[in-house]
């Protein structure tokens, strides 16, 4: 065994979770175990999977952003210049079973990051030239050429590293053949269609100086002289690695002795025989040249086994040591009903650490021979017939029970008790790690494991929240993935302090606690459970975690998961970001949570409040601003103004029908303002039809004024003083006499109206006027204002004060006015 197959071994875990998780998922819609899939990761959005779709050509109508593209099983006959022009960013592009017969070599001229191509099981006559000089991997196999030759463009191909060749056509190997590929770092082939070969060119494989792995789909039988030429060139080019497929075909009787070059072979590691029926006669000459070779791993797969030798295998007197460390037998079919028989002394396998009995049938463990290899390390028998009767054979009495012994699988069998096992299991002393995955394991009743035991696989096994009560607290590797379980707390989790690894994937955990503490976790896996966001605070507690694992969940593309998307570190995230897509809100599902970018602001309530404060300060800043600019104080006085004058229309109506009147109004004012009655008030009033009593112009000369004040004041509807400080000074010591004689004739609120032309505070008056600081701190006034737009809204208040009659008409005319000077206002803006 290599040293890769040991790491193999303590990556297993998280393989095997990885692979189950594919099992599982069947719905998805690719293989990611596939060669090549890896070199492309992509989000599943740009993923486009067109197998089975009745196409008739490559659609042109797909996205532009598409990275991987599976069209296979169609009837596409051809691709064509153009057909992919504008997918430059394809990178897997898998065209299998399509009928395909044609493939133009300018098809991929714009495909510039295309890394895998799979056109294998078509129709193509001839390797086709091609464009593509960014191809890692190639499957051209299980076509219908008739040579293999590769075209020269295969020399432009400098990044390939696999490629597989197979059609039933050809039978022969020429030198020429892989001549473009002589200066390509290609490290694995995969060649043949499961035919045999008639001829092969000494030295055609040996161009391949660079290759590390070989897959021949070649049988040999009548031909064994072309398999040792070709181990001859494998020889050369170093290649590590021999995967024979269908080696020998079913009928064929072997009569010498096919593997007698491996002895020689330096560089082998490792040989795999694949779909082949053995018969014990060839095993037995196998294994005798793997044991003299430099061989150390030692596979089969899918194997047809058959016993034609009386006394099964037999191997006496092996008087030299193997350096074979791994041994794997995955897949046995046994051609008779019978347990294949050894003779074989264990005392030899110095080097052996790793043995795989994995689809062998088997339902009692060979314990004396098993369980006897003093080097063994890894035992793996999954997926057999064992029951804890089977493995703890009571007739067995070994001498030695696995003395170097330190993982186990007996993952998918048929273990019951859950008790049983692990008192058993402790009698292997030095077992570290234990895979009880897929069984039917039941929690029968207290367990006592070996304090040596730390790690646990009870994946698939339906056993519940109940199962933590059972383990043991020395564990550091946990897998309960599909176990049942609904939730994960706290207390659970403080009972495993030295917990490194937790494997909770595929249960119907809804929620992370927030108060998680496990101060030694490095990796925790909780992917396809039920757990709708991750919340900030959930890592606290968890300060040695590399790795997390929380992909195909049902994520909620809501605010819960601002911080996961937004500010969470995805470097710990082994599955980010082509496992994490939404789930609702409906409208989101679906969607890559990568590609879902939830507002800062709407996911914070602090955010929010303090933005909407700003807004609504800036607001009634705003307003602040524009209401000082124009004059909102005046503006405010005015509306008062024309409230008060519609609250006192209905009082004056009686006044108005019971009298009549010569003058609209009286207007009473300093000499000092004569320009601008004279100018603006008088023209402006008497414009509008206004008549007014203006005492320069109609006095009765002679009276005395106090007189020509009261005649005028009795025949005006209203009486006006035009206010400023001049007026004030000079006029109004009349006015307060007038007002204190005359305390008879009611000069009521109604009559008198005030216009400033200038600012005149009450306060500022002389205390001897005290009429006038009262109507001025009563009476609402009329400023003269500076703006010209203003002045509008000025003289119709002014004038529908005075109007006497229809107070609808006035009214009518100060709003339209109002109006007008507002929308003038705006336009200036
Ligand atoms: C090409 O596709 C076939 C069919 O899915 C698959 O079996 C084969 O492994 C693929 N080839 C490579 C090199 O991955
Ligand atoms: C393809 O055609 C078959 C038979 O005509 C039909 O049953 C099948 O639904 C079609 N598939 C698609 C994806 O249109
Ligand atoms: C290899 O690529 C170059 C540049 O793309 C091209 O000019 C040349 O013709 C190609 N060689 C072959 C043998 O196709
Ligand atoms: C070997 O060839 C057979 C055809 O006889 C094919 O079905 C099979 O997929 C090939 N196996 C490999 C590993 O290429
Ligand atoms: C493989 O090459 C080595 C020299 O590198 C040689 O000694 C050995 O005989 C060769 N084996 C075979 C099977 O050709
Ligand atoms: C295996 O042995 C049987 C006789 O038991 C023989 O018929 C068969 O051809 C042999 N097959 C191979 C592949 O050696
Ligand atoms: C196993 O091989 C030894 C010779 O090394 C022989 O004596 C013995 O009888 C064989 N046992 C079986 C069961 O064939
Ligand atoms: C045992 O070693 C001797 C000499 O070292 C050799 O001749 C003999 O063939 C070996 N036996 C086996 C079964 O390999
Ligand atoms: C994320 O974590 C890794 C290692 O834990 C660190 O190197 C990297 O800088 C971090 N990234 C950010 C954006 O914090």
């Amino acid at each position: 065994m290599s040293r890769e197959a040991h790491t193999m071994y303590l990556t297993f875990w998280v393989i095997a979770v990885l692979s189950i998780g594919i099992l599982l998922h069947g719905t998805m819609a690719f293989n990611t175990a596939e060669k090549g899939f890896q070199m492309c990761m992509t989000l599943k959005e740009n993923t486009k999977d067109l197998r089975h779709h009745n196409l008739t050509a490559i659609p042109p109508n797909l996205p532009a952003q598409t990275e991987y593209l599976d069209i296979s099983y169609n009837n596409i006959a051809r691709i064509e210049d153009g057909q992919l022009i504008h997918l430059t960013h394809l990178c897997f592009l898998k065209a299998t079973n399509c009928n395909l017969r044609f493939i133009s070599p300018e098809a991929f001229a714009n495909n510039k990051e295309i890394k895998v191509l799979n056109v294998s099981n078509n129709l193509l006559k001839i390797i086709p030239k091609m464009n593509l000089n960014t191809l890692r991997v190639i499957d051209l196999s299980g076509n219908e050429y008739y040579s293999y030759a590769l075209p020269d463009s295969f020399s432009n191909f400098t990044h390939l590293q696999i490629l597989a060749l197979g059609s039933k056509n050809t039978i022969s190997l020429k030198l020429k053949d892989f001549t473009p590929l002589k200066d390509i770092h290609l490290e694995q082939l995969i060649l043949g269609e499961g035919i045999q070969v008639q001829e092969y060119e000494p030295g055609s494989l040996a161009q391949l100086r660079y290759l590390k792995r070989i897959t021949l789909n070649v049988s040999f039988c009548q031909s064994f002289v072309i398999f040792d030429q070709i181990l001859v060139d494998l020889n050369q080019t170093q290649t590590q690695e021999l995967s024979l497929v269908k080696f020998v075909p079913d009928d064929c009787h072997v009569l010498v002795d096919p593997f007698t070059a491996l002895k020689n072979f330096d560089g082998l590691r490792k040989i795999t025989i694949t779909q082949t029926w053995i018969n014990s006669t060839v095993m037995v000459k196998l294994l005798q040249n793997v044991w003299h070779s430099p061989i150390e791993d030692l596979t089969f797969i899918n194997i047809v086994y058959n016993e034609d030798t009386p006394d099964g295998m037999q191997f006496p007197n092996q008087n030299t040591t193997t350096k074979v460390k791994s041994i794997t037998f995955d897949g046995i079919k046994h051609y008779q009903y019978q347990y294949p028989k050894f003779n074989i002394s264990m005392e030899h396998f110095t080097h052996l650490s790793y043995l795989k009995f994995s689809g062998t049938g088997m339902n009692i463990l060979p314990c004396n021979l098993i369980s006897a290899i003093p080097s063994l390390q890894t035992l793996d028998l999954s997926d057999n017939l064992l029951k804890e009767a089977g493995f703890w054979w009571p007739l067995c009495k070994p001498t030695e029970i696995f003395p170097s012994l330190r993982h186990l699988s007996l993952s998918n069998n048929r273990f019951i008790d859950l008790a049983h096992i692990s008192k058993q299991s402790s009698q292997i002393k030095l077992l570290e790690s234990l895979d009880l995955s897929f069984n039917s394991i039941r929690l029968t009743g207290p367990c006592s494991w070996s304090p040596h035991l730390t790690e646990l696989s009870l994946s698939h096994n339906n056993l519940g929240n109940g199962v933590f009560k059972y383990l043991s607290t020395n564990f550091k590797r946990l897998d309960l993935s599909k176990t049942g379980i609904t939730t994960i707390s706290q207390e659970v989790l403080s009972q495993f302090p030295s917990l490194t690894h937790l494997i909770l994937s595929s249960n119907s955990i809804q929620v992370i606690p927030l108060n998680l503490r496990a101060p030694v976790l490095q990796a925790l896996f909780i992917d396809q459970n039920a757990i709708a966001y991750i919340s900030e605070g959930v890592l606290d507690g968890l300060p040695k975690l590399e790795t997390l694992v929380a992909g195909k969940n049902p994520f909620s593309c809501t605010c819960d998961s601002y911080w996961f998307v937004t500010a969470m570190n995805k470097s710990l995230l082994s599955d980010w970001p082509m496992d994490y897509s939404c789930s609702t809100p409906p409208s989101y599902a679906d969607t890559s949570l990568v590609n879902f970018k939830p507002g800062n602001l709407s996911c914070k309530p602090w955010l929010q409040a303090a933005v909407s404060f700003s807004v609504l300060t800036v607001i009634i800043v705003v307003f602040a601003i524009v209401f000082h600019v124009c004059d909102g104080v005046w503006y405010t006085k005015m509306l008062w103004v024309w409230i008060r004058v519609k609250r006192r229309a209905r009082k004056g109506e009686d006044r108005l029908l019971k009298c009549s009147f010569n003058y609209h109004a009286f207007i009473s004012y300093s000499q000092h303002d004569s320009t601008w009655v004279d100018t603006q008030l008088v023209p402006t009033l008497e414009g509008t039809g206004l008549s007014l009593c203006i005492h320069e112009r109609d006095f009765v000369p002679g009276q005395w004024i106090v007189d020509n004040i009261i005649n005028c004041v009795e025949a005006s509807y209203k009486t006006i003083f035009v206010l400023s400080q001049n007026f004030v000074q000079s006029e109004w010591c009349n006015y307060e006499l007038f007002f204190a004689q005359h305390r008879a004739i009611s000069v009521d609120q109604d009559s008198v109206v005030f216009i400033l032309l200038e600012p005149i505070p009450p306060d500022s008056l002389p205390s001897t006027f005290l009429k006038l600081r009262t109507l001025l701190r009563q009476q609402t006034y009329l400023e003269w204002p500076k703006d010209e737009c203003k002045k509008h809204i000025f003289w119709s208040s002014l004038r529908s004060m005075l109007q006497i009659g229809d107070k609808g008409i006035a009214l009518r005319n100060v709003a339209t006015n109002i109006m007008d000077t507002c929308s003038l206002l705006a336009n200036q803006g």
